[in-house]
């Protein structure tokens, strides 16, 4: 078994978490192509590896810059997959996108390749209904932000092949990463937790338990947590978070019931630091 990433990489959808996917393994010595859905998102997604992948040679990378860059390939047709041992499709968070968007991949690929999913909460089983080959499919659910980020979360279907389990985990370390392994579910480990706490801080702000701040510090100091549960919705993403918590909700009930603060907040546009309010004001911080 490998102790290396794969010698090609694919991406699916290079935004947020695909640009970071694909600095990830360009740093780690695969070549990477980011498939995008039409060419003005492909030339954004190769502005945001290119700019990830800078930083990391600014901050001592030990490779050449040119080299790094002539490694990855941005497309905007899945066939630029072809010859890919592991494709990762980081797309966003619908169901129906989700579903065309594997079955067009995974018809790209060869039998041997591993397909995944960086989704945060949709179940594997659900992702996996329109594919061929399930056995070949796994959750490799990362973190944002990438780069900064050194879990990685292994889901594995009923369906997945038990030995992809544990090459996913020797790839996962080979990035530098830790990887945790966790049965499929919906949210899996870290959303369904993260959720779940998120919640109970909107609902205690809602009625006037504490201000978000000192429910933040509360969770910092008192729980050393490094960044506390409003702050990081903030970092996510309301509109993120509220998708999820109505996917747990259909799961498990009304615990994970999205309170009406965080639909008012979405509603008005209040998504966190990507819109410059959430639970805190951004409007100066020019690195939102
Ligand atoms: N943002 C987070 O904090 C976070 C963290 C972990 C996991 N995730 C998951 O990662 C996935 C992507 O989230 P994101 O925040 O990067 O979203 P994003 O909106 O930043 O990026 C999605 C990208 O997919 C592209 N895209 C859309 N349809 C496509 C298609 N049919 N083919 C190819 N590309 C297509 C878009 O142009 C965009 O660049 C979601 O499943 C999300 O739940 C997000």
């Amino acid at each position: 078994m490998s102790a290396t990433t794969p010698a090609h990489v694919g991406v699916l959808g290079g935004g947020r978490m695909g640009a970071g996917i694909a600095h990830a393994f360009l740093i780690s010595g695969s070549r990477v192509t980011v498939v995008e859905r039409d060419q003005a998102s492909a030339d954004s997604a190769r502005e945001r590896v290119e700019k990830n992948v800078a930083v990391s040679v600014a901050r001592g990378l030990d490779a050449d810059l040119a080299t790094l860059n002539a490694n990855l390939t941005v497309a905007t047709e899945h066939a630029a997959f072809a010859d890919c041992s592991l494709v990762i499709e980081a797309v966003p968070e619908h169901l129906t996108l989700k579903l065309e968007a594997l079955a067009a991949t995974e018809a790209h690929l060869v039998d041997s390749a591993t397909l995944a999913s960086n989704t945060s909460s949709i179940p594997l089983a659900q992702l996996a209904a329109r594919l061929a080959r399930p056995a070949q499919f796994i959750g490799l659910h990362f973190f944002n932000p990438v780069p900064a980020s050194s879990l990685v979360e292994i889901v594995i279907a009923d369906a997945t092949a038990p030995a992809l389990a544990e090459q996913a985990r020797t790839w996962v370390a080979a990035l530098g990463k830790t990887p945790i392994t966790v049965k499929d579910s919906p949210g899996f480990a870290s959303s369904r937790l993260g959720v779940a706490l998120a919640l109970e801080a909107i609902r205690m702000v809602e009625s006037g338990v504490a201000s978000a701040a000192d429910i933040d510090t509360a969770m910092e100091l008192g729980y050393r947590h490094p960044t506390g549960p409003l702050k990081t919705t903030d970092i996510v993403g309301l509109d993120v978070r509220l998708g999820i918590a109505e996917q747990l909700q259909a799961a498990f009930g009304d615990s994970f019931a999205p309170p009406q603060l965080m639909r008012d907040m979405v509603a008005r546009g209040e998504l966190g630091r990507k819109t410059g309010k959430g639970f805190y004001d951004y409007s100066d911080d020019a690195a939102k």
